[in-house]
This record gives C-alpha cells, structure tokens and sequence, in this order.
C-alpha cells in the first residue's frame, strides 16, 4: 500500500524517533508499504518520520542510482537494506559534497557536505544485530535517512546563506503550493 509521505513542515519530522521491538505491530507489512511508497516516488531512501511515524526505522534500496556505464556503482546494485533501532558510532573521513535531495522536500536539490565513512549498529528486517561499516554513497544515503530519525533535514546542514535563498521554496511546501506525482501529506 502506498502511504502518503509527510511533506516539509510537519512537525514530525523534526520528532527524534523512538527505538522499537521485533513485536510492534504490522513491522513486516510496516517495512513492505515502505519500499512501495519509496519506489513510487523514485526515491533511494525512506525514514519511517516521512510516512507519519516517529520510530527509528528507515529502508534503502539504491538499485535506481546505478548508472550501467560507471563501474563504481556496481556495490549499489545490491544495496537493500532495512535499518532498525540505528545507531551512528563513529564518522570519520574527509568532508565531502554530494547533491542531495529528499520526498519530504520536493524539488529541491542542494549540494550537502558530509564524511566519508560510517560504523553503524541496527538491527536488520529480521531482527538480527548488525555492525557495519560503509563508505562513499552506501553512507551518504544512510547518513542522510539516518538524520530522518534524528529529526533532522538535509537543508538544515546548509550556509546561512542558502537556507535564506530557499526560505520561500520551503515555505511554499509546507503550503501544499508544488506539483508532485506522489501522494503527499501536508501540515495543517
Ligand atoms: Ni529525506
């Protein structure tokens, strides 16, 4: 079932999400509705704050981002992966841009600065206990929906300066004022 996805201004995506049990209730249907709603929206990334609920869940699958022609890419074929109860333990590496967009945040796209490598605990679809480490795009994507459930979006790791150009766009999001070819909810 595609889910509406909760659009920029909503006050939960700036809720911390809370961790969850392998009992909450529907998770597997929960996980499937997600990538569903993902994949209709052509996105890489969903946090569970997107589709209304403040808990520490997010799904990745990057397949689309692949380019046939750049080798690099080949470790993103494979990339699907759910993460539960997520925990960053260490970033290190060096700074580096990568233009980001979000379905929370249509149409806006804008170069974010972040570190290479990351060490991460969750827990898998399954429940089983996870500690990985991920570099390039594979933590680019994570780090990103890793924010989500933090409460944190990417437009907030801008300059001053390029929140301030983009103050009317957001605003006019948070409104319902876009087109988008996905369901959306707006804030009241
Ligand atoms: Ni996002």
């Amino acid at each position: 079932m595609i889910l509406p996805i909760v659009a920029y201004g909503d006050p939960i995506l700036r809720k911390k999400g809370e961790d969850i049990t392998q009992d909450y209730p529907g998770l597997q249907e929960l996980i499937d509705n997600m990538y569903e709603t993902m994949y209709n929206a052509s996105g890489v990334g969903l946090a569970a704050p997107q589709i209304g609920l403040p808990i520490r869940l997010f799904v990745i699958d990057t397949t689309s981002f692949v380019d046939e022609d750049e080798e690099d890419d080949e470790d993103l074929k494979d990339f699907k992966e759910v993460f539960i109860n997520a925990r960053i333990l260490e970033e290190e590496g060096e700074e580096w841009a990568f233009n980001e967009g979000c379905l929370s945040i249509p149409d806006v796209r804008e170069d974010v600065n972040r570190q290479e490598q990351i060490r991460i605990e969750y827990y898998d679809r399954d429940f089983n206990k996870q500690e990985k480490v991920f570099d390039g795009l594979k933590a680019r994507v994570i780090q990103h929906e890793y924010d989500h459930i933090e409460g944190i979006l990417f437009t907030d790791h801008l300059s001053p300066l390029r929140k301030r150009i983009l103050k009317s766009r957001l605003s006019n999001i948070s409104k319902g004022k876009l087109n988008v070819g996905y369901k959306m909810r707006f804030p009241k």
